[in-house]
């Protein structure tokens, strides 16, 4: 069974940061978000993968190649133009087995996929949808399930005061090859918009299942950091590259960090960073590989991404920073979400 991943989508509320990338690709506890999700399904016995892409799909074949490096064999499906998430799907027909998984690629979760797929053969539907529980629907594909599961509606970013329930489309899916069948070549197709609606009415055999464990979509700024905030205090157990030198402080490899600065759990910095006298990181910093901060900087509630540099006596609160942003020194910066080409275009 493989796994296809869509990952081809505009990313718009993540801009600036997904100006030039596809939202998977944004960094996520400094590694492409893409990344950790290859790596969990991998955990759990996925080792075949589809890329539905389009959008700056050459960064993510650069990254990923053969996927051999990960241990797993990783195809791309191109779409001529974007096909929309039922038409991606289709797009890749040829390469997907006669039961897949079709992953939202910019959901982050810890989805364990054993009880959706014990669920999908026991019901013997043509699809089954993961399912997770939110306060407000509105933003997301709402389900109207009977008492055995089956799905009697789906409602995409319904209204509140339409929204059939709280339980919403977690972005993963069991599928039967057969399924694609109701999806037409060529043609833009939204799986949620269309092709639900349609196997709803025409086989009565879409199922949705309750997923436990951390789930939340990253594709606003808020949701981005509060993904970060949940990872550094552990409520979201995300596996970390760094080695933990002391409570909710992780530091990775060859790091310069003076002797009289201080790490303020919780607090993540990533590989070969340097950082001044007298500077104070943290609580709730984020630091990506090879970034330089200089002296008496303070960082807080802050996630940057890979060399940047910050002169000294920079203050910082409540920023996202893109790859290679140079700022300073002497500035107070808060709620700033930043990426480099913005700087320069200024
Ligand atoms: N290849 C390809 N082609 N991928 C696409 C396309 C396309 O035309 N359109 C979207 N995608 C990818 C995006 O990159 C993203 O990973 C995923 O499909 C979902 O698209 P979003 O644009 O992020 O949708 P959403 O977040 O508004 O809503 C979707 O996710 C919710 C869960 O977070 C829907 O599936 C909702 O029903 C669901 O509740
Ligand atoms: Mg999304």
């Amino acid at each position: 069974m493989n796994a296809l991943l869509l990952a081809g989508g505009l990313g718009t509320r993540l801009r600036p940061l997904t100006e030039q990338m596809p939202k998977p690709m944004a960094l996520v506890a400094n590694r492409p978000w893409l990344e950790h999700l290859v790596i969990h399904l991998k955990n759990q016995g996925i080792d075949h993968f589809v890329f539905a892409v389009k959008h700056y799909q050459e960064l993510i074949r650069n990254h990923f190649g053969d996927g051999s490096r990960w241990g797993v064999s990783i195809r791309y499906a191109l779409e001529p133009t974007l096909l929309g998430t039922a038409g991606a799907i289709k797009n890749a027909e040829d390469m997907l087995d006669e039961r897949f998984i079709v992953v939202n690629a910019d959901i982050v979760h810890e989805i364990q996929l054993l009880p959706l797929l014990e669920y999908h053969r026991q019901h013997g539907g043509l699809v089954t949808i993961g399912l997770t529980e939110v306060e407000d629907p509105t933003q997301y594909g709402v389900v109207e399930q009977d008492e055995h599961g089956r799905i009697l509606r789906f409602v995409e970013k319904p209204r509140m005061e339409e929204a059939p329930s709280c339980k919403v489309n977690a972005g993963i899916y069991v599928m039967e090859r057969q399924s694609l069948s109701y999806i037409p070549t060529n043609q833009a197709v939204s799986i949620e918009r269309e092709t639900f609606p349609l196997l709803i009415r025409e086989t009565a055999s879409v199922y949705g299942k309750v997923i436990t464990g951390y789930w939340k979509d990253m594709g606003t700024k808020d949701r981005y950091r509060i993904i970060h905030w949940d990872i550094l205090n552990r409520r979201f157990a995300l596996p970390l590259s760094a080695q933990e030198k002391g409570q909710g402080i992780w530091v990775g490899d060859g790091c310069e960090i003076a002797s009289g600065a201080l790490l303020v759990p919780p607090v993540l910095i990533g590989n070969r960073v340097r950082i001044g006298e007298r500077s104070i990181i943290g609580p709730y910093a984020v630091i990506g590989d090879d970034c330089l901060l200089g002296r008496n900087v303070r960082c807080s509630e802050t996630i940057m991404w890979n060399r940047c540099k910050i002169g000294d006596a920079m203050h910082l609160n409540n920023c996202i920073f893109g790859n290679g942003l140079e700022l300073g020194p002497s500035q107070i910066l808060h709620g700033a979400v930043v990426n480099r080409m913005e700087v320069m275009r200024a």
